[in-house]
């Protein structure tokens, strides 16, 4: 069956690994994101894409671009909010500004534009709606205080948001990726909101991105609420959970890049 793809921060990494995972004839991708030269181009290599420009954190755009989805399409599928900025800071080194901001993009982004894809999907009374979070939104880890604590909120999020829907065939997932091969860690922000612009050896040594999309699409179509993906930094979500203190003694040795 033909469906409507809506992914966000498509034009790299995990997302245009995801728009090229969804290609097939009969889907249409909705590629969003602030850099249109990159949506331009992923849209290149697929079958039936539609070039979106979108700020996540611009909630007028949000309603605006929502207006355009619906006039469009009338109905979206899947929403999968990827947007998402790292940060590589300590705490004391981190502006109030740029907390703000990593809070913006991670989980009030997320959050407004679900909210406003939602009476789309209840129309239909189908979709799956997913949260890009992280290992860091299961477990705090060092240099990355703001950008766990917005990972983490998107688990409280759209797991109440899920139970809100168990009378639908609207499924929320949250997924989890340890670390995966993408610019991420060039992007992230230094305390004071400059870009880290240096590629990590977690990244640099992380699951591969096509990898990654080809798992978090199968969790999807199975409707699973959680998807982990990665190395043995997965193994730290289990101890996290069952042996806290173990997983204390192994996460203060990692090393955070
Ligand atoms: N790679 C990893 O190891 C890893 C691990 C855990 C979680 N994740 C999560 O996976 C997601 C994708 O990250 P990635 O690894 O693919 O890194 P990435 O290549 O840096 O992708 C981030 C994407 O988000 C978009 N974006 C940032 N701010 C935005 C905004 N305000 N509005 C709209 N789009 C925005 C960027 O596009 P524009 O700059 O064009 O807007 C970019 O395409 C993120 O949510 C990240 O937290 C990644």
């Amino acid at each position: 069956m033909s469906k409507i793809i809506w992914i966000t921060g498509a034009g790299t990494g995990i997302g245009k690994a995801l728009a090229l995972a969804y290609n097939e004839k009969d889907n249409t991708i909705i590629l969003s994101g602030r850099k249109e030269d990159q949506l331009n181009e992923v849209a290149t290599l697929l079958s039936n894409a539609y070039v979106l420009p979108l700020d996540v954190v611009n909630e007028e755009a949000i309603t605006q671009a929502v207006a355009e989805v619906t006039a469009k399409f009338g109905r979206v599928d899947v929403l999968i909010n990827n947007a998402g900025v790292s940060q590589r800071a300590l705490v004391t080194e981190t502006s109030n500004d740029v907390g703000r901001q990593l809070m913006e993009v991670n989980f009030f982004g997320s959050v407004h534009l679900t909210k406003a894809v939602l009476p789309l999907m209840l129309k239909t009374g189908t979709g799956n709606i997913v949260g890009m979070s992280s290992a860091a939104g299961k477990f705090g880890f060092p240099l990355r205080s703001y950008y766990s604590a917005s990972k983490h909120a998107l688990h409280g999020f759209y797991e109440a948001l899920g139970l809100e829907l168990k009378d639908t065939q609207i499924y929320t997932t949250v997924v989890c990726p340890g670390r995966i091969k993408t610019d991420i860690s060039k992007n992230a922000l230094k305390g004071d909101g400059a870009a880290h612009a240096q590629m990590d050896d977690g990244q640099l040594n992380g699951v591969d991105v096509d990898i990654c999309a080809a798992k978090i699409k199968q969790g999807i179509r199975r409707n699973k609420s959680e998807i982990y993906i990665g190395g043995g930094e997965i193994l730290l979500i289990y101890l996290k959970r069952y042996i806290p203190s173990l997983f204390r003694f192994i996460a203060k040795r990692v090393n955070p890049e």
